[in-house]
């Protein structure tokens, strides 16, 4: 182990120190305990990323991110009924307020609606969308503060996917919906990764 340890810095020049707010670049030689050990590989950041957005991409998640105005709904991904739109901050229109019917918690039974705490979607001004986005662009949106709420980091991404109510909800929709193609599990694995190995986006 001792020599494998000493290969370890010998050869792994680079690593991404998770210490401060931003992804730094830092020499082997300052590597701490909770420092990556890894040397970031693009191919591995692309391929983790490229396995990740079809989590994104599926119904349970890009319902709520369109690229129009309306919510979309089930798994053919079509307009809100009742002209449900997003409105400037994401919580609906007049009486069509998404917590007028969305609730903390899935309504049981034939269309009635899901829920989680906070139910609602981006606002007009940072739309998010994950519908008519190619996996690339979903990444590079993904780390451009101007798109993702502010957010500084790829991290940061992965903090939100792992914390937020609406996400987790997607693996527990109600009503016999079905769940994204990736486990919860297996996806922020494929998250990680991707930072992990210096979150390369596909092309
Ligand atoms: C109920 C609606 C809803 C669902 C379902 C939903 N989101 Fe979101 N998402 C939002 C809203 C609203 C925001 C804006 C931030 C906020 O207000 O929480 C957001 C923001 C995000 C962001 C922030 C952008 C960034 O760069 O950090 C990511 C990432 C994200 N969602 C991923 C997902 C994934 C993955 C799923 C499915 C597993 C999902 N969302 C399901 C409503 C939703
Ligand atoms: C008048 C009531 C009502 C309002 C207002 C409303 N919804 Fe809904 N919503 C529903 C019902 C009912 C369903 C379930 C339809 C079904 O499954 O047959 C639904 C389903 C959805 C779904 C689909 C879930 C899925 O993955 O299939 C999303 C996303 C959604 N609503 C988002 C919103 C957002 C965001 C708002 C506010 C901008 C909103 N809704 C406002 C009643 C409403």
């Amino acid at each position: 182990m001792p020599l494998i340890a000493a290969a370890c810095v010998m050869f792994a020049v680079f690593a991404y120190s998770n210490r401060s707010d931003r992804l730094v670049r830092v020499e082997a030689s300052t590597l701490t305990s909770g420092s990556y050990v890894n040397e970031p590989d693009p191919v591995k950041a692309k391929a983790a990323f490229n396995d990740a957005a079809k989590v994104f991409l599926s119904p349970r998640c890009a319902n709520c991110h369109p690229g129009g105005e309306a919510p979309t709904q089930g798994d053919t991904m079509t307009p809100h009924t009742m002209e449900v739109k997003r409105g400037p901050d994401g919580r609906g229109v007049g009486e069509l307020k998404c917590a007028t019917c969305h609730q903390d918690i899935n309504l049981d039974g034939d269309s009635m609606p899901p829920g989680a705490p906070d139910w609602h979607m981006p606002g007009a001004d940072q739309k998010m969308p994950f519908q008519g986005v190619t996996a690339g662009q979903l990444c590079r949106d993904l780390k451009d503060p101007l798109k993702n709420g502010g957010r500084k980091t790829a991290k940061d991404a992965v903090q939100h996917v792992s914390t937020d109510p609406k996400v987790l909800w997607a693996w527990n929709p109600g009503n016999g919906r079905t769940t994204p193609p990736l486990s919860q599990a297996e996806f922020l694995k494929k998250m990680n990764e991707w930072v992990e190995n210096g979150a390369a986006c596909p092309e």
